[in-house]
């Protein structure tokens, strides 16, 4: 974990040095002995960070700005006179490549230290021939493979049928098939891997009424999307999703009533509830060809991180990094589904929740990367727009959660539109303002609209820049 930090505070260096390097330039002489030292600071860290990737990107949004495709911490009150030069200079990203030279370096450090000129800064970089830095403003782009929604919605279908099936073998006192599951992981994995958003998208939806079934499915997906995040792939990755899949299947063995009470359980029945992580452990063990992970993270996921939750006094242990992760896809999924006993919450408020549960709940690098994947507003979310007409949420921004794309479905008054209207809320007008901004999510149970179908169609290009 501790590479994580480390990763972590080179990302805020590196957009300090960079941040120092151009207050410099336009305070001091090139051969100002602190200019060399500023410029011969941020080289060496540019080449130590571009030493196993090919390129880094720094974003600039609003106050915020994002190494790769992580937020920086406390960033904004630093650097707020650095991310207005940038504003001015409208440079929304600047892009280091493998292979930066020094004088490449110097060179583009002047001229973005310079007034904004009439000439583009990007062109006045190639005239210098500046080739491994690169600025421009962010696009959203489309480079992987979508499989797109309509596979995918098939792809969840069948991961919902097998999730039934392993259920009912379970219930029946027969060893779950460990077959026909992997055949359904291994699509499930190769979708996260590359179309994340759609599959994502489909856990989000509160519509599907079993809840068991939804709920290993789901499970399942937003862990091996985490896990993919931490660059867990292959046979482990498959492992996380099959753990995830089958973290509960200890609950065949508890009765319905207590499952489905719409009351607070009693002592004596949440005695009861909590004999499931033990029961699936055993059950999982006595699965053949069941990964060894499994019955450790049914055993392990109601446990926090100091060890407190249960099962109760089980001595010291360190929780697998596959509970970790199940664990924070867990409460995500059962805070955000539908239940007997109360509604479903949207996700921006299930994110605030898991965020408040501070330590030990979960480990909180982990929570704060699912954050991240999540986003405030994923695809398929309704959400309200400050002119009060309801969207869908169809694409994110890559680096400003805060601002999605969207398709306005409902018009001010609560009636849907004939033609739905695509609109980037990152856009400004000539004014420099938003004119559409993301107020708050929206229970897509409170309107009459499927949000799925909106992703659907194919999607007409937005009028405005992209
Ligand atoms: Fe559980
Ligand atoms: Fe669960």
């Amino acid at each position: 974990m501790s590479t994580l930090v480390a990763e972590t505070d080179r990302r805020q260096e590196l957009v300090r040095r960079l941040a120092a390097a151009t207050r410099g330039t336009s305070l001091y002489s090139p051969a100002h002995p602190m200019m060399q030292r500023s410029i011969a600071n941020l080289m060496a860290l540019c080449t130590e960070t571009l030493q196993n990737r090919d390129h880094v990107t720094i974003g600039f949004l609003g106050d915020d700005v994002v190494v790769d495709d992580a937020k920086l911490s406390n960033a904004a009150a630093s650097l707020v006179g650095f991310v207005r030069h940038l504003r001015d200079r409208q440079v929304e990203k600047i892009r280091f490549a493998r292979g930066l030279k020094a004088d490449e370096l110097r060179a583009f450090i002047t001229e973005l230290a310079a007034a904004p000129g009439t000439r583009p800064l990007d062109s006045r970089l190639a005239a210098r021939g500046v080739r491994n830095v690169t600025v421009g403003q962010i696009t959203v782009t489309d480079n992987d493979p979508a499989i797109g929604i309509a596979a995918a919605q098939r792809l969840y279908r069948a991961a919902l049928d097998m999730a039934e099936s392993l259920w009912d073998a379970a219930k029946a006192g027969e060893k779950p098939d460990p077959a026909v599951a992997r055949k359904i992981i291994d699509s499930l994995a190769g979708t996260i891997s590359h179309d994340r958003s759609a599959l994502m998208a489909l856990t989000a939806l509160k519509k599907y009424d079993n809840y068991t079934f939804t709920h290993m499915v789901n499970v399942s997906v937003l862990a091996m999307a985490l896990a993919r995040s931490l660059n867990i792939d292959g046979p482990l990755l498959r492992e996380f999703g099959f753990a995830a899949l089958m973290h509960d299947i200890g609950k065949v063995q508890t009765p319905s009533e207590i499952l489905t009470k719409v009351d607070m359980l009693t002592k004596e029945e949440f005695d009861v509830m909590k004999r499931h992580v033990v029961d699936g452990a055993h059950i999982l063990r006595k699965t053949p060809e069941m990964p060894a992970l499994a019955p450790v993270v049914a055993f392990e996921h109601h446990l926090k991180q100091d060890l407190s939750g249960y099962p109760e006094n089980i001595g010291h242990r360190q929780l697998n990094l596959g509970t970790m992760i199940v664990s924070i896809a867990d409460v995500y999924d059962a805070l955000r589904s539908n239940r007997v006993y109360r509604e479903g919450l949207s996700s921006d408020r299930v994110r605030s929740i898991m965020q408040q549960q501070t330590s030990p709940a979960f480990n909180q690098k982990l929570l704060r990367r699912f954050v991240n994947l999540i986003g405030l507003f994923p695809i398929g979310t309704l959400v309200r727009l400050s002119t009060h007409e309801v969207a869908v949420v169809v694409r994110e921004h890559p680096l400003d959660p805060f601002r999605p794309q969207v398709k306005i479905v409902l018009d001010r008054g609560g009636d849907p539109l004939e033609n739905p209207v695509l609109v980037n809320t990152w856009d400004r007008d000539d004014r420099g303002e938003h004119p559409y901004a993301v107020l708050e999510a929206v229970d897509p149970d409170t309107v009459t609209i499927d949000p799925l179908a909106f992703l659907q169609d194919d999607e007409p290009e937005p009028a405005s820049k992209s």
